[in-house]
Formats: C-alpha cells, structure tokens, sequence
C-alpha cells in the first residue's frame, strides 16, 4: 500500500514515518521540513555492505556519494556504518572533516578539479583521488610532488555504456563530459601518462554509468569493459589494478509503478560477471568500489509542506500550493521527476481532486507533482507529505527567491532532533556587504 515499509497511517489518520506522527513532527519543527529516517539509512548502507564483503575480493565496499545528501550527521553515521565516502567539493570535504569522518577513506571526484581544491583535498588527506583528464592529472602531480607525497588516484573512464536513464544523468557513453573514453583509445593515454608519474600511485580505474538506473545489466557489462581495459594495461605495461569502482547509480522506488532493485542481488549478481571476467582473462580480481547514493539516503527522506492556497480553475485546472517547492526540491523542475504527494494529516479521507502541487516560487515551473489526487476539500492549513525526498532534494536546495532552506530532523528510534537548522533570514543576509 505504501511505496516504502517506513510509512504508515494512524488511527488519528495521520502519515507515519519511521514511526513517528508526521503531523506531530510538523507542529513541533514546522513546514517545510525534511525528515530523515536514521534506521533506514543505516540499513541501506548494510545492504550493500554485507552483499560486497560477501561477493567481492578482500577490500571491496561501498562509497556513500555524499552529493545525494550532505551534512555532518550524515557522515557520522557513515563512519559508524564503515562505509567510504565519494566526495565531489571542497564543501563536502570539509562536511566530512567536520563530523570527524577519516579522509583516509575518502575518493575525491569531480572533472574540473581546481588548483584549490587539490591543495586542500591532499592536506586533508584524502585517500584517493579520481583522476577526470591528463590537465588534472597533471596538477594533481604537480601538488604532489610539491607537498613530496605519493597520492593514490583511480582514473575515471568512459566504458561506452547507455543505461537509457535521463539525459541529465546519463554519463557512462563515449561523448560524456566525464572521463577518458576506452573506445577512442584516451583512456589508454592517460594510463600510460599515470603510470609515468613519480607522485602517482595509479590505484585502479572508475566508470559512473548513470544515476537512478533500473536498466538489467548495466553495471554488470560496464563491469566487463572495465576488467578488459585492466587486462589490456596488463598486457601492455605489466601494471595490475588494484581497485575497480564501479560507481553508483541503483534506482530507487519513487511511484508505486517504479520497480524494487533487490540490491543484495544485484551485487551478486556483479560478482557472477567479475567472477566470470576475470577467470576469462586471467586476471586477479580487483576490490570492487560501488558508490551509491540515492539508493542510500532517497527513501530515508520526506519532507513536510503546509498548504497555503488552493486554486480551482473550473474546466482547466486545481492547484494546490505549499510553502516550499523548487528552492527545496528542483527535482520536478529539472527532470520532470515522479513523487508520491500525500495529504499527511487527512490519510483516510477519499482523494478524488486531481491537482498540480506547486511552490512558492515566482516560476511557473515550480511544481513539485502534477496530477495528484487530494481531499475535495483539501485547504489552506492542511499538511502535505512528498515521500522518497533524502537524495538530491536538500543537496540540490537554493535560496531561490530568498526563501531560506528548511532544517533537517534525524528521527531515531521514538525521538527526533535537528540534524541541520532552519535557515534565518539574518543567514540569507550573512554575506552582504
Ligand atoms: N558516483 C559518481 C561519480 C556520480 O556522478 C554519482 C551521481 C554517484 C556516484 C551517485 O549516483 P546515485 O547512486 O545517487 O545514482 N541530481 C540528479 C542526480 C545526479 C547524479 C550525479 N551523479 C537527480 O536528482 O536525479
């Protein structure tokens, strides 16, 4: 009946999360409100850990990629859970460092890496870098030999694969802005450029393949690719990859007709392809690397609205607006996203409205779901549920007709607390002269 076993209803009608009554949260904390479910981020990071230490070679393990969602508390829980981190910015970096998150185990990504930030990623200590082209390879090289270090780094390459996800995030074909592509030959190019470095210890090779991907066999072909280019470096430089990260990307259920990725099978079934691969080239079989983030954080999230104003335009359309929308979750506005919108606090009255739920944006485009069914009388004080909102909603918030972000409640066990603050008005002010 709901698409996550972290929702309910109860007998006040009401929209649980986590077990807790999210009209409860809402006049606690007030709307908008994020709400991260703690249990559930916890579990989604055993699943693919457990899954990789059983299939994979000795060092494999997840990398939690921390632009799906990024605050400290986040990564204090990924230390907990022992998961390595995927790091993109200097930001996020510093987030880490600030939860006390050990940069040892952290992969530092990103195609335009700048001369900053590679000065502040190596005395952090960062563990690894992955490497985008030769001109970062080159400066990482170039800050390396300066501060008389030997940093480790993975080069990002381009395997050729469509994993039919969004334009947006469709990242592992040959014309990527990501990556040196094997087909053209660059990626071999930059291997051989790697591995003259004095300051370089080449670790490994990465691919990211795209994001919110349901597609079969994706990442087990980019697997095949990869450990064909690594048996092909073999050949041609006598150089053994240690470390093979495959990158993130797992869909997640948004909408009832969004299938269930089991990820422990997925995993699994990776293994069968590395298994197979690297028996077949005689390899030896590199640490597996995945770095999911939706698929961590996305259904451990919801976020609360309170309606302000419902429109009914006789033959054409309903609206119904809340007090967030796009500066909270672009998603809709970007990509056209799914979401499942409830009415929180009225779960038991029949929905036969069928409405467009927008923002407060002075933006036609702020929407955050159309056609969605409502209470025929659904009014302004009525709260609003959008569920599966813990990925890219609060990293990819802005302060968009300077509406400040909402805060983010950690709900643990029976208790709640802040995990981020609401944003003030005298914050949004903080940096004007
Ligand atoms: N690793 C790399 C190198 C990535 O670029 C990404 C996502 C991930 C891992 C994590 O992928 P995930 O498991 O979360 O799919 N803003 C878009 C998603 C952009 C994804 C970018 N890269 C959205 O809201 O759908």
């Amino acid at each position: 009946m709901f698409i996550c076993d972290n929702l309910g209803a109860n007998a006040d009608g009401h929209l649980t999360f986590a077990g807790q009554d999210t009209a409860a949260l809402a006049a606690r904390y007030g709307t908008p409100l994020y709400l991260m479910d703690e249990a559930r981020v916890r579990h989604n990071c055993r699943v693919y850990r457990d899954a990789m230490r059983a299939h994979f070679a000795a060092g494999s393990r997840p990398l939690y990629a921390g632009k799906a969602n990024c605050f400290a508390q986040l990564y204090r829980i990924m230390a907990e859970e022992d998961m390595g981190v995927d790091v993109v910015s200097c930001g996020e970096i510093r987030t880490a460092e600030k939860a006390g998150y050990d940069l040892a185990n952290a992969y530092f990504h990103g195609n335009c890496k700048t001369d900053a930030d590679i000065a502040c990623a190596m005395a952090r200590g960062v563990g690894y870098f992955v490497a985008d082209n030769a001109d970062e390879l080159a400066a990482i090289e170039a800050e390396a030999a300066r501060r008389g270090v030997r940093q480790k780094v993975l080069l990002r390459l381009t395997p050729g694969i469509d994993t039919h996800t969004y334009e947006a995030v469709n990242t592992g074909r040959v014309d990527s802005k990501f990556g040196a592509a094997i087909e053209t030959g660059q990626a071999a190019e930059l291997t051989a450029l790697a591995l003259r470095q004095a300051h370089i210890e080449l670790t490994g090779f990465h691919c990211h393949v795209g994001s919110q991907v349901f597609a079969e066999d994706v990442f087990e072909r980019a697997a095949v690719v990869m450990l064909e280019f690594i048996a092909a470096m073999r050949d041609a430089h006598g150089y053994t990859a240690q470390q093979l990260d495959l990158g993130g990307g797992y869909g997640v259920r948004y909408v009832a007709d969004d299938p269930v990725l089991d990820i422990g099978e997925k995993i699994a079934s990776v293994a069968a392809a590395v298994h197979a691969a690297c028996a077949r080239l005689n390899i030896p079989e590199p640490a597996i690397l995945l770095e999911p983030g939706r698929s961590i954080v996305a259904d451990a999230g919801l976020t609360l609205y309170t309606v302000g104003a419902v429109k009914r335009i006789p033959g054409y359309k309903n609206y119904v607006a809340v007090d967030g929308g796009m500066g909270d979750n672009p998603r809709f506005a970007l990509y056209k996203s799914r979401y499942t919108v409830l009415p929180a606090g009225r779960m038991d009255a029949p929905r036969p409205l069928d409405c467009s739920v927008v923002g407060r944006c002075c933006e036609s485009g702020d929407i955050i779901q159309e056609n969605v069914p409502m209470p025929e009388d659904i009014r302004r004080g009525d709260l609003v549920a959008v569920c599966t909102t813990g990925a890219y909603n609060y990293s990819m918030a802005s302060n968009y007709n300077r509406v400040p972000r909402p805060p983010i409640v950690m709900l643990r066990g029976d208790e709640s607390f802040v995990a981020v603050r609401r944003e003030t008005f005298d914050d949004l002010c903080a940096l004007d002269a």
